[in-house]
């Protein structure tokens, strides 16, 4: 078995196993923020990534990606049923994200979560060299660091929430809360999105375990944890650059076109899920049609919504719900040849998203609670011309960040309208001044910047770090 002196463990490898439309085996990158973060970062460098590559049954044998080693865990249908969707997506992250859904709590399901872990330790424990670096990732995961220090004591290890760290009164919930903070402090370095998360980490740790905890270290055994915020970002230039290119600015104008010339694009993209709040900028946009404050050809919205987690429950229902409320819209609303939302579930390629960014004139994002929200920042980095107005969510962690967009509170309804309102109205002078602001934020704080603030914190030698961010 070759060796790595970096690995990356994370749930999702950064391609996945898709059905292609002839029925054949096809790898495309997979969703969502996490790989976004991580797959433009480790290009070229010799790390392994250990991951799960989609499907069930035996685990396949991958390429390497732009230079990583896939090492591929495999998982069984009732690991996916209980560890996956079970007790990742159907315990942790509804509790995680306020409970906007109501967590379920099986005992079948965190036996699964358990064994699933030790699997993942086990196969990190087989690529890592000795004394290497390991950077665990995510809530899918968090039993991993205290079960690696179990098998590797030699090894560095890091942890990194991508997603909130709920307030104790949530946390408390959950029948196994001891042994999950237990196996985050297996970490060397326990790393979140926002400070407010390390803080509620502490405050958890010293009322469930009874450890000495700051929001900068906690004392185990005869080690001290550092805990603390890396907000995750993009990579900026390199999202610059595709918006810049001219072939990607023509198919903007095509697309344009297409949606008939309206005078303002409003645009979202969004994994389908019932944090993102999909349905209520859906009803905001309905009574903002239904009182003449937006009109179907003057404005149009492109609501991307990508599905995820399809076999989950709750997935599916938020599913219906919107496509039948995107259908209700459309009938009352739209003419022929003119929806009044353009509602598309497809992946698309980078070129594709930069070319949507483009033409939005106004990018709603608009969670009711997201651990960061990758899409609002490749928004910013794609409006090369320093147009367009991002109405952005205050419960998502980029709203610590971008404090020049504008900001609302997606549960309150008049509220969201107003918004929708001031962004599609706002001067063009005000959105460049805020738009510029935000670009100059994000060059100085991309993926690269985050990279070396979480690992120089983690490996003080350093050497990882100017080995990494060289490239
Ligand atoms: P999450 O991690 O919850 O999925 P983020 O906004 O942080 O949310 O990240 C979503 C990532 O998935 C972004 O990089 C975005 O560009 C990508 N993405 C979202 N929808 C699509 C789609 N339809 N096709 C391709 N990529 C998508
Ligand atoms: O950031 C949250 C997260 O679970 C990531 O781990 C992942 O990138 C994304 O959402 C997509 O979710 P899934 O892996 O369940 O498709």
């Amino acid at each position: 078995m070759r060796q790595s002196s970096l690995v990356v463990v994370a749930n999702r490898l950064p391609i996945d196993d898709n059905q292609a439309p002839d029925g054949a085996c096809e790898w495309r990158r997979s969703p969502g923020g996490l790989v976004s973060a991580l797959h433009p970062l480790l290009r070229h460098t010799p790390a392994t990534w250990v991951g799960w590559a989609g499907g069930t049954g035996p685990a396949p044998t991958l390429p390497d990606v732009d230079g990583v080693r896939m090492h591929t865990v495999p998982l069984s249908h009732e690991d996916l049923r209980d560890h996956y969707e079970g007790f990742s997506n159907a315990t942790l992250w509804p509790l995680y994200h306020d409970a906007v859904e109501q967590p379920e709590h099986h005992r079948r399901w965190w036996e699964a979560y358990q064994r699933v872990n030790q699997r993942f330790a086990e196969a990190t424990a087989e690529v890592a060299e000795p004394g290497a670096v390991v950077w665990v990732q995510d809530y899918h995961l968090q039993l991993v660091p205290g079960q690696l220090r179990a098998l590797r004591p030699d090894l560095r290890i890091g942890f990194f929430l991508h997603v909130p760290f709920p307030p104790p009164e949530l946390f408390m919930q959950l029948p196994r809360r001891a042994e999950l903070l237990q196996g985050m402090l297996g970490a060397d370095l326990v790393g979140f999105q926002r400070a407010q998360a390390a803080h509620n980490f502490a405050q958890l740790v010293t009322r469930v375990l009874e450890l000495p905890a700051t929001d900068r270290r906690i004392g185990i055994d005869d080690r001290v944890v550092r805990i603390g915020a890396f907000p995750v970002s993009i990579d900026t230039t390199e999202m610059e650059a595709l918006a810049a290119r001219p072939d990607v600015a023509a198919r903007a104008r095509r697309l344009r076109q297409d949606l008939g010339d309206p005078r303002q694009v409003i645009l979202s993209v969004d994994r389908m899920d019932y944090t993102k709040g999909i349905e209520q900028r859906l009803k905001a946009y309905s009574e903002l049609l239904a009182s003449g404050d937006v009109k179907v050809r003057d404005t149009v919205l492109v609501q991307v919504a990508m599905p995820s987690r399809e076999r989950v429950g709750q997935y599916q229902i938020l599913r219906e719900r919107i496509e039948r409320e995107v259908g209700r819209i459309n009938g009352e609303y739209g003419r022929v040849g003119e929806p009044a939302i353009h509602y598309l579930t497809q992946p698309f390629d980078r070129a594709e998203l930069a070319a949507l960014y483009r033409v939005a004139d106004v990018m709603a994002v608009t969670p009711l609670r997201d651990g960061m929200n990758l899409v609002a920042k490749e928004y910013v980095a794609a409006r090369v011309d320093d147009t367009g107005a991002l109405l952005l969510s205050e419960f998502a962690g980029t709203a610590a960040e971008l404090s020049q967009a504008y900001l609302v509170n997606p549960h309150d309804l008049e509220g969201l309208k107003q918004a929708i309102c001031t962004a599609l109205r706002t001067s063009p002078a005000d959105t460049t001044e805020r738009m510029r602001a935000m670009r100059a934020h994000l060059h100085q704080h991309d993926i690269r910047a985050w990279a070396r603030s979480y690992l120089s914190a983690l490996d003080e030698s350093g050497a990882l770090v100017s080995r990494l961010t060289r490239t």
